[in-house]
């Protein structure tokens, strides 16, 4: 274990398996108080224990939430809040794709509310406290995937027509958007705000989508790259001090490169940002 993020306390969502866990482990093994979070409490808890004993470092801890549900999504910002006086580092990289459309507690499309509401609204509810800790960073998961999504305003929930990749396009496209605007308004306040494609990893990702998408999963399972590479951008992101200053970036193989055209429209990451206020009751 180094020290080189000693003193740090990092948030990391679905952290239970894939990219998360082996992106808390790298945090972990760099001496970061690492708190992760995930939706069953069993789970949670046995990676929390495999991560503090494989990174030799005991400050592993885990909160659990379905972030799928926005009550779940405030009763974690508020355990954390009460729990710990600080954050370093928030990592939003829970995520997934669902074959069939299905709908949240809160009446969303179920990739909708997990791959952006819950973390345009979990952010929203630990900015004071990252502001607070500043110098503090925000690492959002998003994908390549992103290229290929719009945000289809009069189809946003799937509601006349539901295809898993245009749903999951339009997600990480909504990582993208947030990124951006969220980055304007943290601008001088000493927190950043990047986001990322780790790179096509072998995960749990598809274990929700049974069918021909779970198929070739499996099938390219031995040509992607392992867990511990696809976290690398991530760890990168929110440790490396030669990012302190850098904000509004989105990354790949650990290097700044250009997201999709549309992603770099302000007006449709206004839009998105307003929006997403509505659908979260959060104000930022
Ligand atoms: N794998 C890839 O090739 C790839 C490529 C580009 C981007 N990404 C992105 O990388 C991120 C991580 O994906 P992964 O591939 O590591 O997937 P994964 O292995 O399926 O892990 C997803 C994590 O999210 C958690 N999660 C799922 N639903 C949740 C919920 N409702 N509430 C709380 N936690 C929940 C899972 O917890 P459980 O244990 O409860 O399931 C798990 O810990 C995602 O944002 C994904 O979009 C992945």
């Amino acid at each position: 274990m180094s020290q080189e993020m000693q003193g740090k306390l990092c948030l990391v969502t679905g952290a239970t398996l894939g990219i998360g866990n082996a992106t808390a482990l790298g945090l972990a093994r760099k001496g970061a108080h690492v708190v992760i979070v995930g939706r069953d409490a069993a789970r949670t808890r046995e990676a929390a224990a495999q991560l503090a004993r494989e990174s030799g470092n005991p400050q592993v801890d885990f909160l659990v939430a379905d972030l799928s549900s926005q009550a779940e999504a405030r009763r974690l910002a508020a355990e954390f809040k009460a729990r710990y006086p600080r954050l370093d580092v928030l990592l939003n990289n829970a995520g997934a794709i669902f074959t069939q459309r299905e709908v949240t507690v809160d009446g969303y499309e179920r990739t909708w509310a997990l791959n952006h509401l819950a973390e345009f609204l979990l952010t929203q509810l630990l900015r004071d406290r990252l502001e607070a800790s500043a110098p503090a960073r925000i690492v959002n998961v998003s994908s390549t995937a992103h290229a290929s999504g719009t945000v289809a305003f009069d189809n946003l929930q799937g509601e006349k027509k539901y295809s898993a990749w245009s749903a999951y396009g339009q997600s990480k496209l909504a990582n993208i958007l947030f990124t951006y605007a969220l980055a304007r308004r943290l601008a001088g306040k000493g927190v950043t705000a990047n986001c990322l494609h780790p790179g096509v990893v072998a995960t749990g990702f598809g274990h929700n989508t049974p069918g021909f998408l779970n198929i070739v999963l499996g099938l390219a399972r031995p040509l992607l790259m392992t867990p511990e590479k696809g976290a690398a951008t991530s760890i990168y992101l929110a440790s490396s001090p030669e990012l302190a200053d850098v904000s509004g970036k989105y990354f790949a193989k650990c290097k700044p490169i250009a997201s999709s055209k549309l992603s770099a429209d302000v007006a449709l990451q206004e839009k998105l940002w307003e929006l997403s206020e509505r659908q979260t009751a959060a104000v930022g």
